[in-house]
């Protein structure tokens, strides 16, 4: 294996040694495989393929200051990924067998978890999908589990360095009572047309709204969006937004700042007020936005003084990355260490 690059990791996919896998058949999960091969062989009625039917989810493994591997909040992901299966009518998983597969996996491919300090983290991707052939619309009667990994950088280009945003209105990632809040395929397809056109003109990521009004911030791309208003964090109340972990333990974080959390729907012309807003996410970890462009109405919000993040968002960022490098304690369990 060449030298990896570890400074230079785009957010992509990088071929690792192993990958574990189970199977649902007859009503029960088999034990956990572990392979090489980067293909699936699947039937080609497979419910994943036809209706979508699959979730996933996404978590990251770091180097921490004294050499030790941690995750971060893995029993969280293994809930949410359950939600998803829930709403998509797919066996769920137990915690047990969840952590099983993420040490494993991650284990296995050590060499590829970066060290620290190199701004790169090893990115470990569940995946849950209908493997059962069906051609009527229903759920399928077998499944697949898999987990790979990869080492990663920062998810936006721009890293820690403040981003540029714009508000969709003529596009929806989710339907009100539709699937926004679980973390299923479906939602990621609806959103990549706003989201290419955002990158070709210039922008990291669109703002999409509540499908029903138009009136309320829903999410930031991938990635939930907050907001800082003197001394309180603001973040957006919706069916349709995905519940992000991070942003559950940026609410935590700032509590423990003394700052105000307030989860409510959150108004366009808010913008207008915030001193700070972000997106926030793993794979973004925290974004901060230095505009914010409404493509109707052609308003531009401005953050970000000397195009440098706020103060706030400093500080939970590196509240939040301190935890997971090791440098803070980890006073709320969410950690994992991998031997
Ligand atoms: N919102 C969407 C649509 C996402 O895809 C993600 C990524 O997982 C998030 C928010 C952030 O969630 P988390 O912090 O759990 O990664
Ligand atoms: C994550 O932040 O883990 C995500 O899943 C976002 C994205 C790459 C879909």
């Amino acid at each position: 294996m060449s030298a990896i690059d570890w400074k230079n990791l785009p957010f992509g996919y990088f071929k690792t040694d192993y990958n574990v896998r189970a199977y649902w058949k007859d009503g029960k999960w088999s034990p956990l495989e572990v392979t090489d091969s980067e293909y699936i062989n699947m039937h080609m009625a497979a419910t994943c393929l036809h209706y979508g039917q699959e979730a996933f989810e996404g978590m990251k493994a770091f180097t921490g200051v004294d050499g030790k591997i941690r995750i971060f909040r893995l029993d969280e992901n293994c809930k949410r990924l359950n939600n998803s299966c829930i709403g998509l009518i797919m066996p769920e998983i137990s915690q047990e067998m969840f952590r099983e597969a993420v040490l494993k996996v991650v284990s296995l491919n050590k060499k590829y978890i970066p060290p620290y300090g190199e701004g790169a983290s090893l990115y470990i991707r569940p995946l849950l999908i209908g493997t059962g052939a069906e051609v009527g619309v229903r759920p399928a009667r077998e499944y697949m589990f898999l987990i790979f990994v990869g080492p990663v950088g920062p998810y936006f280009k721009e890293g820690f360095n403040p981003v540029k945003m714009q508000i969709v209105r003529d596009y929806d990632r989710a339907a009100p009572l539709g699937t926004g809040h679980i973390k299923v395929g479906g939602n990621y397809a609806a959103s990549l047309r706003a989201g290419v056109r955002a990158h070709d003109e210039g922008f990291a990521s669109c703002i999409f709204l509540d499908a029903k009004e138009k009136k309320y911030i829903d999410e930031a791309g991938p990635a939930n969006f907050f907001g800082i208003k003197g001394n309180t964090y603001v973040t957006p109340k919706s069916h349709s937004i995905l519940p992000s972990i991070t942003n559950m333990s940026l609410r935590t974080l700032a509590e423990e700042l003394g700052m105000k959390v307030d989860v409510r729907p959150v108004p366009v012309e808010e913008l207008a007020e915030f001193e700070e807003v972000g997106a926030c996410g793993t794979a973004a970890v925290i974004s901060p936005i230095c505009s914010i462009y409404d493509r109707d109405s052609d308003k531009v919000y401005q953050y970000c003084k000397e195009g440098k993040a706020g103060e706030m968002s400093l500080k939970l960022y590196t509240m939040l990355r301190d935890i997971q490098d090791g440098k803070a304690p980890d006073k709320y369990g969410w950690i994992t260490f991998v031997e």
